[in-house]
């Protein structure tokens, strides 16, 4: 994707972020008045992320990827370290710019039911997630529904479900669509695609790739599943115990890991033979 006038390439900047939580006392230390230490879920994380890019954030459970979600949308704050969209501090954003930001920056859960709202019909809540930030178009809410349906390769007629009459890939692109009624330039799908079975997470994955190419969305796709992290991203950062331990483009860690621990990812979690590859 070329980036428009005024705008450069590198969206997001992560510098040595740090999000602590406090582990509980037990028993034996509070009778012993044992200071318990702080653990730290993200440790000192740093990386880019470029407009148009895919960036896998690969990891074991607990390794601390929805936490350092959560820290970018500043669902939580992070104890140090800084995270910067284009070139500024989210810390700086208040009130109305606070929201542009959120606005910019759309997460997709592995349950869409965290996401949508099961009362509403598809259509409903499309529009309204439109019209919440007055993005263009959302005046006509047909027009606006069927357009962003039609991104996510659904028909028209979803409009009128709620999301339990929807299967579970068909809700995953419903919450999809949500994220991109409002023009997000990023997208942080955490295990979006873990719940769904692998012909249904191809094509889901296909649909990133093209949101990536078609609109220039860029994406932080975190996953514990190397082999669909290898399909989509361009790099990738391994995530241990709150660590980035290894990072670079997807091709040439998955052909040559460095680190343990990736090695060790790897043979769990082999790369599939590139002849049956997920996305054609
Ligand atoms: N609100 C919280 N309070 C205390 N500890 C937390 C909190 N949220 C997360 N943690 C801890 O932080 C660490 C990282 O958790 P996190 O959910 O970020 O991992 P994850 O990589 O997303 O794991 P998974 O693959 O299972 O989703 C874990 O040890 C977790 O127990
Ligand atoms: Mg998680």
């Amino acid at each position: 994707m070329s980036a428009t006038p005024g705008e450069t390439k590198r969206l997001l900047e992560v510098d040595s972020l740090v999000k602590e939580f406090g582990m509980r006392r037990g028993l034996a230390e509070r009778l012993t008045r044992t200071e318990v230490a702080p653990h730290r879920a993200v440790d000192d994380v740093s990386f880019t992320l470029d407009r148009g890019e895919i960036l896998g954030i690969a990891g074991g459970s607990g390794s601390g990827k929805t936490t350092l979600a959560r820290c970018l949308i500043r669902l939580i704050e992070p104890d140090s370290g800084e995270v910067r969209v284009d070139g500024i501090d989210i810390r700086a954003h208040k009130g109305a710019e606070l929201r542009e930001l959120r606005r910019r920056m759309q997460m997709v859960f592995q349950d869409p039911y965290a996401s949508l709202n099961p009362r509403m019909t598809v259509g409903a809540a499309l529009h309204e997630a439109g019209k919440v930030h007055n993005r263009p178009g959302s005046d006509n809410e047909a027009a606006f529904v069927s357009a962003l349906l039609g991104r996510v390769q659904l028909t028209d007629r979803i409009a009128a479900r709620k999301p339990r009459e929807l299967s579970g890939g068909q809700r995953q692109r419903v919450s999809i669509a949500r994220a991109l009624a409002v023009d997000p330039e990023m997208i942080i799908a955490d295990e979006a695609v873990s719940a769904l079975d692998v012909s249904v997470q191809a094509q889901l994955l296909n649909l990133f790739l093209d949101l990536r190419d078609e609109l220039g969305v860029a994406v932080l796709f975190i996953s514990h599943q190397l082999a669909v992290i290898a399909e989509v991203a361009d790099r990738i950062a391994v995530m241990r115990h709150g660590r980035i331990v290894e990072t670079g483009p997807t091709k040439e860690v998955f052909a040559n890991p460095q680190d343990e621990y990736t090695q060790a990812l790897l043979r769990a979690h082999p790369h599939p033979d590139p002849r049956k590859r997920l996305v054609a």
